[in-house]
């Protein structure tokens, strides 16, 4: 007897539940640019289109949060050449976003130490995060010489000085109270963080706000990003099964 197997339903994102905050390690521009005999900054200029067009998609389809890393507190090690070529990019894009998308629904905020910013730079992060604040669809964080490790260090400094001036009793240290103190206070954690170019790291992204989220390493350089690849993305999370340390 002839045994036909059950064709396996394809899954589209119409069948399935999508992450409510998705971060992305947007990886994989330098080798997409040497891959092409071009400069690195190439593969930064043509990263940040792929960004654009990928924040869109999110908010389009839905998803309520969108962290994306952008630039590390470890990146300023690279060339100078590239540091600014990348501080251009975000002020391309700072200025794109005041002046273009006045009528959008996206709420743009940008984590990370900014003090280090010119004046310039400031103003338009500013003004990016005042102009948007009343809207209501997707939160885009902007991660920008962002770093965990510092971002907990700088949570944990808060706490001491609290704890010293007596505006917090020790006993009432909770993880609620951490996470109050992260640049990412009042957002949901990452359900899903995406990580294009192959690589098997945190890099130093999210490090509290990723302890349950699913990761989905992908095999494609950030600037060949396509919104397919979301898609698989999407699929592949909808497929896990998420314990939390239950069973
Ligand atoms: C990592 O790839 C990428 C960065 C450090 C910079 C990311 C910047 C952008 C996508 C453009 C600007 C963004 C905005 C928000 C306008 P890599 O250079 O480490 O790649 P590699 O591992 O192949 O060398």
């Amino acid at each position: 007897m002839a045994i036909f197997k059950k064709a396996e339903k394809k899954l589209t994102l119409n069948d399935i539940v999508l992450p409510e905050h998705i971060g992305i390690i947007m990886d994989g521009n330098g080798r997409w640019a040497k891959k092409r005999g071009l400069p690195r900054t190439a593969g930064h200029t043509v990263g940040a289109q792929t960004f654009r067009k990928i924040a869109r998609y999110c908010s389009d389809i839905g998803i309520k949060h969108l962290t994306v890393y952008a630039f590390s507190t470890e990146n300023w090690k690279r060339p100078k050449e590239e540091v600014d070529a990348i501080m251009k990019l975000f002020k391309e894009y700072m200025i794109e976003a005041i002046n273009d998308f006045q009528d959008d629904s996206i709420v743009v905020k940008f984590i990370g130490d900014r003090t280090v910013f010119p004046d310039d730079m400031l103003e338009l992060i500013e003004k990016n995060e005042h102009d948007s604040k009343d809207r209501t669809g997707m939160v885009l964080n902007i991660a920008m010489n962002y770093g965990g490790r510092d971002e907990i260090v700088n949570a944990v400094k808060t706490l001491a000085k609290d704890v010293k001036d007596g505006k917090v009793d020790v006993n009432d240290i909770d993880d609620k109270l951490l996470s109050d103190l992260m640049y990412t206070s009042g957002q949901p954690d990452p359900d899903l963080i995406i990580r294009p170019s192959g690589e098997y790291r945190t890099s130093n992204f999210l490090l509290w706000q990723s302890a349950y989220s699913e990761y989905c390493i992908m095999d494609v350089l950030w600037p060949d990003f396509k919104t397919e690849d979301l898609d698989k993305a999407l699929i592949e999370f909808a497929k896990r099964n998420r314990r939390f340390g239950g069973i």
